[in-house]
């Protein structure tokens, strides 16, 4: 596995334990998530460089840090919402464009039906939101129009991946930096990841 980073410590490990069990009602789901997601997103902002800058405190002046870029966020619809607030509050001035993709059930091949970017995602730093890697499909199909769109500095923030995704996400887009809170055996013949949480999507949003 190349470009692949395992974000892991106590909180992601008790909430991945939370997210997994069946038990976990709607709210403590997405409390769960969210805290995930902030983690995820302070381990990506590894990534980030920075540029010098003039600060003047209340007694003199110094110098501070800003971002070098633009980050981009986008969100794979609808799961990828979930994973939306916690980065926009760690990284408040980031744009946020969005994908719309919805696996078919049989063919487990990702049908496109929304595309809204921001400008400027050649000079941008863009991180694709998606909780589950699963087949890979929705990811690679998700990279494959940012880089027909000029993006070229690319990251995923997922919440759980199966080997076979980061393995077609590596093959498709060995550019692409993975980051993931878990990495778990593999998927069933339906392509759910096992052994995984059921799909994050519904139980975010409550449409099992
Ligand atoms: C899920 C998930 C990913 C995709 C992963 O979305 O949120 O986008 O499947 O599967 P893949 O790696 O095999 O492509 P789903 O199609 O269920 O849509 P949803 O987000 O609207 O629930």
């Amino acid at each position: 596995m190349n470009n692949f980073t395992l974000v892991e410590n106590p909180l992601i490990i008790r909430d991945m334990t939370y997210l997994r069990d069946k038990e976990t009602k709607e709210y403590q789901f997405r409390l769960a998530l969210r805290r995930v997601a902030y983690s995820l997103a302070i381990a990506i902002s590894s990534e980030f460089e920075m540029e010098e800058r003039e600060v003047i405190t209340p007694l003199e002046v110094t110098s501070g840090y800003k971002l070098k870029q633009q980050i981009v966020l986008v969100p794979v619809l609808r799961a990828g919402l979930s994973l939306v607030n916690s980065f926009i509050e760690m990284i408040p001035d980031a744009k946020v464009g969005h994908i719309g993709l919805q696996r078919d059930e049989e063919t487990l091949e990702p049908i496109d039906y929304y595309y809204k970017t921001p400008k400027n995602l050649e000079i941008s730093k863009v991180i694709v939101l998606d909780p589950m890697l699963a087949t890979g499909g929705s990811a690679s199909a998700a990279f494959t129009f940012l880089k027909n769109r000029g993006a070229n500095d690319l990251i995923l923030a997922s919440l759980i991946a199966a080997p076979e995704g980061v393995k077609k996400l590596n093959k498709d887009h060995p550019d692409v930096k993975i980051y993931t809170a878990a990495l778990d055996r593999e998927l069933n013949e339906q392509g759910f990841i096992l052994p995984g949480l059921g799909d994050a999507g519904d139980r975010t949003f409550g449409t099992l």
